[in-house]
């Protein structure tokens, strides 16, 4: 920690540290939040942890908080309502606001905002119903089937025939009615860090699973993580910058993470951004910010600063 930042975490005021709601992604942002929750505390500054539910509105007005702390993964926490509810209740609050979290929450209207702005990203098919399954064909196999407004890869599945199309995409579809179909990327993957107007280093993700799935994530013991990523040091500067205007240019801001994969001639394909990723202690964005020398409580203090 930096002299700087031992100076005055009184000038936070009282934070409320969201965590938990009821995403399917609940189960990854209370073991976030108990991270953030010892960090804050480290570092000296009032915060009390509140679990959103329908009295939520209640406990934000009466709770004399001065800021609130966003680490609710998933719909409801990271699409624009959470960050809806605390701007109307002239609460500051970490990251995104509402823009920027709710283009994020949404691959596809995240992936037509890119495209309009000539940055690249696989080709797709939007699944509404069984009648677009014959143009998800069209797009030629294997195809790689996801939820629209999911995370943690769940739901997600690669499909590599007509005779698994409908299946996936039926259990996509109970995640969400909107789905995704999306030309299969073979080649290395890789995560941008965004911390402030700054891409941290690239890790790259290596996992014998058929892609970086949920036990991949969050159990598995055969991921491979690196960092740095073992690109030239020009390739990964030009892949930093695209992450940082993709996430910039769906109105993303103060911290987050893009995911990116690189096909067999090296060119990138963007695949999603997450406005509140993972802050556990094997997450990723603490990682590349450990990369660039900036520690667990450096972070979630500059994370903090982001709601001033
Ligand atoms: N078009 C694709 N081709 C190949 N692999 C893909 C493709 N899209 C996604 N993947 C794989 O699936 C994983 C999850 O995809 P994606 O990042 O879009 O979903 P997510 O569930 O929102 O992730 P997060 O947990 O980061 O929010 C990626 O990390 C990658 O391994
Ligand atoms: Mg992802």
């Amino acid at each position: 920690m930096t002299t700087d930042m031992k100076r005055a975490p009184e000038r936070f005021g009282k934070v409320a540290l969201l965590m938990g709601g009821q995403s399917a992604e609940r189960e990854i942002s209370l073991r976030s939040g108990r991270m953030v929750h010892e960090s804050l505390r480290r570092l000296g500054v009032a915060v009390e942890a509140i679990d959103p539910d329908a009295t939520l509105l209640e406990r934000l007005r009466s709770g004399g908080y001065d800021r609130a702390f966003i680490i609710l993964h998933g719909r409801g926490g990271e699409d624009g309502q959470i960050q809806g509810t605390l701007s109307t209740l002239g609460l500051p609050y970490t990251g995104s606001g509402v823009l920027g979290s709710a283009l994020g929450m949404d691959k596809y209207r995240c992936k037509l905002v890119w495209l309009g702005c000539g940055l690249p990203t696989a080709d797709f098919v939007l699944l509404r119903d069984e009648g677009d399954l014959s143009s998800a064909v069209a797009l030629g196999f294997p195809l790689m089937i996801k939820p629209v407004h999911e995370g943690s890869s769940l739901g997600m599945a690669r499909v590599d025939s007509v005779a698994d199309l409908e299946r996936a995409w039926r259990a996509a579809a109970a995640f969400d009615p909107l789905v995704l179909a999306e030309r299969w990327i073979q080649g290395p993957e890789f995560t941008c860090a965004i911390l402030g107007r700054e891409a941290l280093p690239l890790i790259r993700l290596e996992t014998p699973h058929v892609f970086y799935d949920y036990e991949a994530k969050y159990s598995a013991d055969t991921t491979r993580y690196h960092c740095p990523s073992g690109l030239d040091a020009e390739v990964e500067g030009r892949l930093r910058a695209l992450a940082l205007r993709a996430f910039e240019v769906v109105g993303a801001s103060g911290w987050g993470r893009v995911d990116l994969m690189l096909d067999a001639s090296g060119q990138p394909f963007l695949l999603e951004i997450n406005t509140v990723p993972g802050m556990t202690d094997h997450s990723l964005v603490p990682m590349a910010a450990r990369a660039a020398g900036i520690d667990f409580d450096d972070l979630v203090w500059r994370i903090l600063e982001t709601s001033l």
